[in-house]
């Protein structure tokens, strides 16, 4: 069953601009343009895209704080906001560039809190926080003032938070912005296992591509407001990755070598890179090629890496997007 569903969903803001020297006109930004998925229970889906894209709209749209336009929203069967405080029992929500704890209170006491608030029975929150210190090493700052936490322990502290009551579906608005690698790292892993272990389904809101290839088995990408994009992350690869380069290092430094169908992209001593695309050619013949015009040491094959791949998407070039973009239906 569809956890999270979204038919056609489109939202406008309207903003107030100057028309001439007093006079203000109103004009209508769509964040959202016709969008339309659907999300199984237990998925961990990647939803990305370029800042403004809509990400954080579709989000709050999800959570009920905000109403689209038009379209409809399904979440756990309900809709967000006219079923808003049963759903909040059943969805946990974390927005990296905000805390959702009290800022004069250690964890300790926001975690008491929360179990007033969603009225999560003693043993089972018990059970929780003792779960969540564990996996998140929460140990060392429990009494500590959220004020004075680091960007990271926060993060920790509002992840737990969104999930002591236990919810089957978890939005995450950018939840590794800002952190180190091992923060990352840690916070990742977590995630990881809320999905696994507790079967909760994810939507996952980054710019952190390692992110989405470290957990999510689906990605969907919007941008402008509408989906571009929607299915694995080696579909995506295999859609758009279309390049590959051979690394190549000689026996001695040269000039840039010419190769059909390949180019040279980068030259540092003896070693350069070629680019070439697969469809005009294979890294076999780019290496038979090389061979020919010089004594080769070493060779290397360096597959499209998912940031690549992700830039030529949002800078618009990458080939094989008509079907959706240019879809007259959506214009
Ligand atoms: N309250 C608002 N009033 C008017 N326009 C808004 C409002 N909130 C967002 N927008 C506009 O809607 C569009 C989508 O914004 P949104 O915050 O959803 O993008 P995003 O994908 O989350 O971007 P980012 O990666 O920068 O967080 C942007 O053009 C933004 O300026
Ligand atoms: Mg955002």
């Amino acid at each position: 069953m569809a956890q999270i569903e979204l038919v056609d969903v489109v939202k406008e803001y309207s903003v107030w601009h100057r028309a001439g020297r007093v006079r203000r006109q109103r004009k209508l930004v769509r964040a959202v343009d016709r969008i339309s998925l659907s999300v199984a229970e237990g998925e961990l889906c990647g939803y990305i895209g370029p800042n403004g894209a809509g990400k954080s709209t579709t989000v709050k749209m999800l959570t009920g704080i905000i109403v689209p336009t038009s379209g409809r929203i399904r979440v756990a069967g309900k809709d967000p906001q006219r079923q808003r405080i049963e759903l909040a029992r059943r969805i946990g929500v974390v927005f990296g560039q905000r805390t959702q704890l009290w800022w004069d209170l250690p964890l300790a006491d926001s975690f008491d809190l929360l179990r007033h608030v969603y009225r999560v029975p003693h043993d089972r929150h018990r059970a929780n926080v003792n779960a969540f210190i564990d996996l998140l090493d929460l140990g060392p700052f429990m009494q500590t003032p959220v004020r004075q936490l680091s960007l990271g322990q926060r993060m920790r502290g509002d992840l737990t938070a969104a999930l002591l009551h236990d919810p089957e579906i978890l939005y995450l608005d950018e939840p590794t912005i800002g952190l180190d690698v091992v923060s990352k790292a840690r916070v990742r892993e977590f995630l990881a296992s809320v999905n696994r272990d507790r079967g909760v389904t994810v939507l996952l809101t980054t710019h952190d591509l390692t992110d989405v290839e470290r957990l999510c088995t689906r990605l969907v990408v919007i941008d402008h407001g509408r989906l571009i994009h929607d299915g694995t992350v080696a579909e995506i690869k295999s859609r758009f990755g279309d390049h590959r380069t051979v690394v190549v290092d000689l026996e001695e430094a040269g000039p840039p070598l010419e190769v059909a169908g390949a180019e040279v992209v980068g030259v540092d001593g003896p070693r350069q890179w070629l680019r070439f695309d697969r469809q005009a050619t294979t890294a076999a013949a780019v290496v038979a090629a090389v061979a020919e015009q010089a004594a080769l040491r070493d060779i290397a094959i360096e597959e499209p890496d998912i940031e690549d791949v992700v830039r030529r998407i949002y800078s618009g070039d990458a080939a094989s997007t008509p079907d959706l973009r240019d879809d007259p239906s959506r214009a």
